[in-house]
């Protein structure tokens, strides 16, 4: 389960969260190193569980380039139940890696607060709460915690909310018009008629293209090959490739400014990274 499930990922937020802890505590023991380590493994098996979880909701196939958890031999429904042994995992590494940790408790509320059964409507809302929290905000708000210095908080949140708004928009323009050979996973977005960028995008497109309007709401949703195909070249029709690949120079330009604008050098170059890794991504 371990080896299957939370190793291979790209580690974002275990690294985001190493990385920024390292920023705000220079001269850290090896110690001290280890325990942060596993504070940020359990990330990485958070998102392990989350992961489990969607593809068994979504009904996908592959994931990382292999097949999803739930798709191996004699897993199946059970895959419930492994996920739930990941998350329950944390709670001990947490508990035993942070005995002597005054933020101990602090720490574990970050980690309780993530909850992947969330129900918002807006796409911002939705961002925020599925992507944002744990992929961005939770990395960098745990970091200060065990560096003990939470001086900069409302920023790096401001910023973590508006890098996981990217990487998720990414995430949704990938599950479109990625290469699963690329993002090894095959999309489903469009068959499960979901709330994404590419969609809201497209909505907003149909108040200009009224005559397509039909054509979108026959073929969005549909659990058919040939639907999501019609709504694919819709898609293309309405230049929804062309307008994110704009939104996502634009705002990754904003984002590169606010973390330049950002007071605290050491932690402007982890955020800076971290940036630039999203958005090599492809
Ligand atoms: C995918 O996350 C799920 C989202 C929140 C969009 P990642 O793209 O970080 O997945 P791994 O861990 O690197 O495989
Ligand atoms: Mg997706």
């Amino acid at each position: 389960l371990f080896e299957h499930t939370v190793i291979g990922g790209k580690c974002s937020r275990s690294r985001l969260l190493v990385g920024t802890y390292n920023a705000l505590d220079r001269h850290a023991t090896r110690e001290r190193i280890q325990e942060v380590s596993n504070v940020a493994a359990c990330v990485e098996i958070l998102q392990a569980f989350f992961l489990i979880f969607d593809d068994v909701m979504d009904g996908s196939t592959m994931r990382r380039g292999k097949p999803c958890w739930h798709r191996l031999p004699g897993v199946g429904l059970s895959a419930i139940n492994d996920g739930l042994i990941l998350d329950s995992a944390i709670n001990h590494i947490l508990n035993d890696t942070l005995r002597n940790d005054p933020n101990k408790d602090a720490v574990s509320n970050v980690f309780a607060h993530v909850s992947v059964f969330h129900s918002p409507s807006l796409y911002t809302d939705i961002v925020n709460h599925k992507t944002s929290y744990y992929t961005c905000y939770a990395p960098l708000r745990i970091a200060m915690l065990l560096a003990d210095c939470t001086m900069f908080a409302e920023q790096c949140k401001q910023i973590a909310f508006k890098m996981g708004y990217l990487f998720q928009a990414q995430d949704d323009y990938l599950d479109c018009f990625g290469d699963p050979l690329e993002t090894g996973k095959v999309g489903s977005d469009l068959r499960e008629g979901k709330c994404t960028w590419v969609t809201c995008r497209a909505v907003e497109k149909l108040k200009d293209h009224p005559e397509y309007t039909r054509l979108f709401e026959e073929n969005f949703g549909q659990a058919s090959e040939e639907c999501e195909m019609k709504v694919k070249s819709l898609l293309l029709k309405l230049h929804v490739k062309e307008d994110f690949v704009r939104f996502e120079a634009d705002y990754s330009r904003a984002l590169l400014n606010d973390i330049e604008c950002f007071v605290l050098g050491d932690l402007k170059s982890v955020l800076r990274y971290s940036l630039s890794e999203f958005l090599n991504r492809k």
